[in-house]
């Protein structure tokens, strides 16, 4: 991470886990554990929908912002069991992940709807986290590279330069999800800073060098600190150990020293 240049983000990705009433001892756990953001460093938590309320109650004034997992690409209207950005917006939701790789693999996401939402979510003041990353066949076949600039530049069409600022993306390797099965921080940061130069190439150097690009995949209080470190990772994108407040705890931890 470079902390001149651009933020760390922290986003927890809770998936379709958790109740409401397990709300209470995850913030009483994690808060404690965690002293004051610096100035380079944002953590927050991406619920399921239903929860999103009482998060942001949960969370206020405790600096971990709260973030949905999905949302609709349509502003409103007759589009049943949807989600829109000025609602998420409305009840101060601070984040929203797109095309995360499971909303790709199961809900039929296209690289289209993932611009077409991430267009949408910049018309509202969410920060968008949008999902990029290869499954184990395309890594193993040698088409990483083409294959997440593939997703990135198609992610990005239309996306001013100011809004490129503010939209963090997440690589994320389809075969390291859930699995425990980490990328190295050396294969990370390639194509991390791989991403960053497609960027650069769709904008201009200090667009890019001002781009959150996390990680995510199976990271954990035990590869945080040393994936954190690579220049081109900003924060992570943690599901599994973002459920359990020690983890999560660790892990901001080691992004905000
Ligand atoms: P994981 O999930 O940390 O459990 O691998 C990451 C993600 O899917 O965002």
């Amino acid at each position: 991470m470079n902390r001149e240049l651009r933020k760390t983000v922290i986003a927890g990705n809770w998936k379709m886990n958790m109740l409401a009433s397990d709300l209470g001892s995850f913030v009483s756990g994690l808060l404690p554990q965690i002293s004051g953001f610096k100035s380079w460093c944002d953590a927050a938590v991406c619920t399921p929908f239903v929860l999103l309320p009482a998060a942001t109650d949960a969370f206020k004034g405790s600096g971990v912002g709260v973030g949905a997992q999905n949302m609709s690409q349509f502003d409103s209207g007759a589009y049943t069991g949807e989600v829109s950005a000025a609602q998420l917006s409305d009840i101060g939701i601070d984040y929203v992940i797109i095309g995360h790789s499971e909303r790709r693999q199961y809900f039929g996401e296209t690289d289209k709807s993932v611009n077409e939402k991430l267009t949408t979510a910049l018309k509202s003041p969410l920060i968008p986290i949008v999902c990029v990353g290869e499954t184990l066949s395309e890594r193993e076949t040698g088409v990483t590279f083409e294959l997440v600039s593939l997703q990135v530049k198609a992610a990005l069409v239309g996306v001013s330069a100011s809004d490129m600022r503010r939209t963090v993306i997440a690589y994320e390797p389809v075969w390291a999800i859930g699995t425990g099965k980490t990328a190295t921080p050396e294969d990370a940061q390639e194509v991390c800073a791989a991403i960053r130069s497609v960027i650069a190439s769709l904008y201009d150097k200090s667009t890019a060098d001002a781009v959150t690009i996390q990680y995510g995949g199976s990271m954990n209080e035990k590869n945080a600190k040393e994936l954190l470190a690579q220049p081109d990772i900003d924060g992570g994108l943690i599901g599994g150990a973002s459920l359990k407040p020690d983890s999560f705890a660790a892990i901001i931890n080691a992004a905000n020293q």
